[in-house]
């Protein structure tokens, strides 16, 4: 009770009675002191024990090559590990002959402590790197440095510390050294695990606030230990939901690389200052954490437990389904509050370019609504960048194209992309996605149909009439079909890579095509679509959206696609009747939504009425839902079309 107030009340001084992990084993005593003092209650939890000093064959190779003169560059890492390392060898040779061979290479410290023991040992240091100390500054050091190193063809030791530092050896090799590691000291788990099994169980069970992590064998370790009790992933989805305290560049490096966010890191990589930053700053970040952890979760009805047989894929197939399954376009989008937070943090394009936050809002918006598919969070535009022309989403102004198309000669200039090189985030951010998403809900990946690129990029951002668009169309077939051509090209194979990573489904946005007289979509866009549609894996259904296309539904269908998607401007029933064979998408006014939860829910059921429980139904708005929609009549909608469609 107390400590929910201390949370509540955030303004608390220190830690105000939160329960502190600490990992420090060397030091534990020290930091469960400093962690009382600050007002927390420690919980001790030792992760590491030093191995015998004799138990070190690689210091004992290390001196031999050393003597004999076999290196050029030694770097030090830690001040421990370079005291452990000398007295390990000092067993078997003279200090002296130690210090005068490193004399003769370039000795180099990665931060105070290492340059510290090299004094006390006699060691003259060349080399000593800036803070923050990680290998990032030590490679860049070493290839500034006007000592007269050259990293091309240098023999480097490097004295390791725990663990081996991947990246550093990576680096120095592809700068052309090469590179030998010597583990000074190496790290045990603790003899008694007790103590570290207690943390582990205080985090599942949420009753641990924060957690302090003052080395990346620590982390190793903590997973290790979990892992052999079977709750590896537990302990990382508990991690979440604390504050992780790291301190510093390296550890937190660590962290994140095994896929644990950190959540503060102090301004100088200490001890003392780690717990006296955490103190002042854990209670709040723990509950502006906790406050944002509950996702509300609408439930949906019981699935099957797979995505290939959920409501949503059935009725892509034209098959029967006991309710209609329903989702909304920009389903993740500003009109939802956890979406502006993420937007807060994150501009429009780094959010798309960030798998991690891009699955984050896939999910959110697909649990937090109830719907029964996600879309993947991405653009239409995205794709336009690596094809060389410029991209900019600028803050409610719609986004802008540069260098945007003027003649064939331009069309030339574009660029054959590599989806899989360019825009390789899409498909981590599917991967991640289909990964947090429930197993039985279907994954939707997406692209622009060529005609609505091509105008984007011809008009430079959203038109009116199209006047670029189609006097480009108009004066130059060849180089409009040109155009065609390598959009429908690169999104046979972006669409495929998204496939590759799990999207279940795929839907086509011809958004402004609308614009075009049926003769002309015969001519200037229907062959392009058929070509894309006949290159797409035939057993993934595909949408095929436009609006305004009242007029063109035929010569939509006739492209090939398997599913068609229809704004509110139709009337769907009659669709149904003219299509058979094809499932349909649609139809309700995205405005419909401003309007009171009895009016969303009459609407809706207008549109089921009009389809008359046919199968093959996919519910959805007419087009993407508006910014200022209230996120509670969306909820309203969903939960409408399940109870007025359930058989
Ligand atoms: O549906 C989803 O939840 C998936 C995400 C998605 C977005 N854009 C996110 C987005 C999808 C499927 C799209 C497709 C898209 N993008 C289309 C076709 C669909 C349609 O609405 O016709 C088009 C034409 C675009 C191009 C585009 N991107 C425009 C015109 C805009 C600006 C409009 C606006 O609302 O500001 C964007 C930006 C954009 N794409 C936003 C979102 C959520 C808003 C950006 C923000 O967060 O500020």
């Amino acid at each position: 009770m107390a400590r929910e107030q201390v949370i509540q009340e955030g303004g608390v001084r220190g830690f105000g009675g939160l329960r502190v992990v600490a990992l420090e084993s060397r030091m534990a005593g020290e930091s469960s002191r400093l962690i009382t003092k600050a007002g927390g209650i420690p919980i001790e939890a030792p992760t590491l024990r030093e191995l015998p000093i004799e138990e070190n064959p690689a210091a004992m190779e290390f001196a031999d090559s050393l003597l004999a003169g076999r290196f050029d560059i030694v770097i030090f890492m830690t001040g421990v590990g370079t005291r452990y390392l000398f007295a390990a060898m000092e067993t078997r040779h003279d200090r002296a002959d130690l210090t005068a061979a490193l004399a003769k290479t370039t000795v180099v410290a990665r931060g105070p402590k290492p340059v510290a023991a090299l004094r006390e040992l006699g060691v003259p240091v060349v080399i000593t790197v800036p803070e923050p100390n990680t290998w990032r500054e030590m490679v860049g050091v070493l290839e500034e440095s006007n000592e007269g190193v050259a990293l091309q063809g240098a023999r480097v030791a490097i004295q390791e510390y725990g663990i081996s530092n991947d990246e550093l050896t990576r680096a120095l090799e592809s700068a052309g050294a090469s590179v030998t590691c010597v583990p000074a000291y190496r790290w045990a788990l603790p003899e008694d695990l007790a103590p570290l099994k207690d943390a582990i169980r205080q985090i599942l069970a949420r009753t641990a606030d924060v957690m302090l992590v003052t080395s990346a064998t620590q982390i190793h370790h903590l997973l290790e230990v979990a892992r052999g009790d079977g709750v590896e992933d537990e302990l990382k989805s508990a991690l979440t939901e604390l504050i992780v305290a790291s301190v510093g560049p390296v550890a937190t490096e660590n962290l994140r690389k095994l896929g644990i966010s950190v959540d503060l890191e102090p301004a100088h990589p200490k001890l003392g200052t780690l717990i006296k930053e955490a103190s002042q700053r854990a209670p709040e970040l723990l509950l502006n954490k906790r406050s944002g952890i509950v996702r509300p979760r609408r439930e949906r009805p019981a699935g099957s437990g797979d995505a290939q047989q959920s409501v949503f894929m059935r009725a892509c197939r034209g098959e029967a389904t006991e309710y209609t399954p329903v989702w909304l376009m920009r389903q993740a989008g500003r009109y939802m509050q956890e979406y502006r937070e993420v937007r807060a943090r994150l501009s429009f394009s780094e959010l798309c370019k960030n798998p991690q936050a891009a699955a984050e809002v896939t999910v959110t918006a697909q649990e937090r609504l109830g719907v029964d598919a996600a879309i993947i969070f991405s653009d239409i535009l995205l794709i336009v960048e690596p094809m060389g022309l410029g991209l900019a989403y600028d803050h409610g102004e719609g986004p802008t194209i540069s260098g945007n198309i003027k003649s064939g000669a331009d069309v030339d200039a574009l660029r054959e992309i590599t989806p899989s090189e360019e825009l390789a985030f899409v498909f981590d951010a599917i991967r991640l996605t289909r990964a947090e998403l429930d197993a039985d809900v279907p994954l939707i990946g997406f692209c622009g149909a060529p005609f609505t690129l091509a105008s984007y990029m011809i008009e430079g951002g959203g038109s009116r009439n199209y006047v670029s668009t189609k006097t480009l169309m108009y004066r130059d077939k060849g180089a409009w079909d040109a155009l065609m051509k390598v959009l429908t090209r690169a999104l046979v194979d972006y669409l495929r890579c998204q496939v590759d990573a799990g999207a279940q489904a795929l839907q086509v946005f011809d958004s402004w095509v609308g614009c075009l007289s049926p003769a002309d979509y015969r001519t200037y866009v229907l062959p392009h679509m058929t070509e894309l549609f006949s290159k797409l894996p035939p057993d993934v259904p595909v949408i095929h959206f436009g609006t305004g296309t009242a007029t063109l539904l035929d010569l939509q269908v006739s492209a090939g696609a398997s599913v068609l998607g229809v704004d509110h401007r139709v009337e769907i029933g009659p669709v149904f009747e003219r299509f058979p064979g094809v499932a349909i998408q649609g139809n309700l006014d995205p405005v419909a939504l401003f309007a009171e939860p009895a009016y969303i829910r009459d609407t809706a059921e207008k549109v089921l009425d009009d389809v008359g429980g046919k199968p093959g139904h996919i519910f959805n708005l007419g087009h993407g839902i508006l910014p200022a929609t209230p996120v509670d009549n969306a909820i309203a909608l969903v939960d409408a079309v399940h109870t007025l469609s359930a058989k």
